[in-house]
């Protein structure tokens, strides 16, 4: 939920408190600012900000009014009445909350907000894996774009992924379009065969083994947290994996006094304000470039311009919805 305050000044005193260490204090009261326009102006036209784990602290903090990993997104997308919903997040997730809520204008506030994943493949890639594979479901990962969905037999988030193939009656899944995702799944369900394509994360994909075994050798008290869509040596040498949602509900109530996070660095600061008598160790800051642009300044023109609309095309949209409903009903 984001912080409520009456005034730019009061805003910036209870920003403070939660994110002194994040930002220098002139910069704070410069966010404080575009934060309480942004939120005036969210009143004034009745929209919904919902914002990915990995947006800046501002932005998670005292704009969002929601705040959650893809799958808890996706469900609130599906849930809201408000006619205007501004997407803080990639361009996948705005696309799947337009899927589910055609009626509503749906915004993301930078248009070049894409993800190396939803890159890797295209609908007529599908096309070919479902011709040399005859028979085989197709599981998209949410990080795919409308089309590949629309291809798809059903979705998954990095939350369901290995119950979402379990619950499918067939003994091989083809498995779009994250490598690692699929590699770490497969562990999971050892009956299934998974036929995976050869997306990867930019971010994800640098950690490696020997980035937690220096941890642990310097910090032999540490908690590993690794998100699926790191290399699969890398999740087994974690403490835990899951998604960014069940990495932060670990964080807030695991006794462990320090932890490290293998994912994207802005979630570290988020958590770390959330959790001050926590220490949460960063290998170094691995941004995701793509939700780098989503900043306060870009979120305060998208509600002022209504921009940037997305918009998903018939048949494509209902048949990528039934991918995502059907998704919804098990996970
Ligand atoms: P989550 O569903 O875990 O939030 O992951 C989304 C994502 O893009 C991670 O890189
Ligand atoms: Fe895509 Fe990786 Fe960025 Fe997530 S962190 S949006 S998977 S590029």
């Amino acid at each position: 939920m984001a912080i409520e305050a009456e005034s730019v000044a009061a805003l910036y005193e209870q920003l403070k408190r939660r994110l002194a260490d994040v930002y220098p204090d002139a910069e704070l009261f410069l966010k404080a600012e575009l934060a309480y326009e942004i939120n005036r102006l969210k009143k004034e036209k009745n929209a919904l900000i919902l914002g990915h784990n990995y947006m800046e602290p501002a932005l998670y903090h005292a704009v969002a009014d929601l705040v959650g990993d893809s799958l808890e997104l996706a469900r609130r997308a599906a849930e809201t009445d408000r006619p205007i919903i501004v997407f803080l997040g990639v361009h996948f997730m705005a696309e799947t909350a337009k899927i589910l809520n055609p009626d509503k204008t749906v915004l993301i506030p930078a248009l070049g907000a894409g993800c190396s994943l939803a890159e890797s493949l295209t609908a007529d890639d599908v096309r070919r894996l479902k011709a040399a594979y005859p028979g085989a479901p197709v599981v998209a990962y949410v990080n795919t774009s409308a089309e590949v969905k629309a291809e798809s037999e059903i979705c998954c988030t990095s939350s369901n992924a290995a119950r979402i193939v379990a619950s499918l009656d067939a003994e091989t899944v083809i498995f779009i379009p994250d490598q690692y995702l699929a590699a770490n799944v497969a562990r999971e369900v050892p009956d299934k065969t998974i036929v995976a394509w050869t997306g990867r994360c930019i971010v994800h994909e640098q950690f490696s083994v020997e980035d937690v075994t220096a941890a642990r050798r310097q910090f032999p008290d540490v908690v590993v947290l690794a998100h699926p869509e790191c290399p699969p040596d890398v999740v087994a040498a974690a403490d835990f994996s899951g998604s960014t949602a069940a990495m932060i509900r670990f964080v807030r109530e695991h006794p462990a006094r320090r932890v490290i996070l293998l994912t994207e660095c802005a979630m570290g600061d988020n958590i770390a304000a959330e959790n001050p008598d926590k220490e949460i160790l960063r290998l170094s800051c691995r941004r995701c470039p793509y939700m780098q642009m989503i900043t306060l300044e870009a979120t305060l023109e998208a509600l002022r311009e209504l921009r940037y609309p997305v918009e998903v095309p018939e048949p494509v949209r209902s048949r990528a919805r039934r991918a995502l409903e059907r998704m919804l009903a098990i996970a």
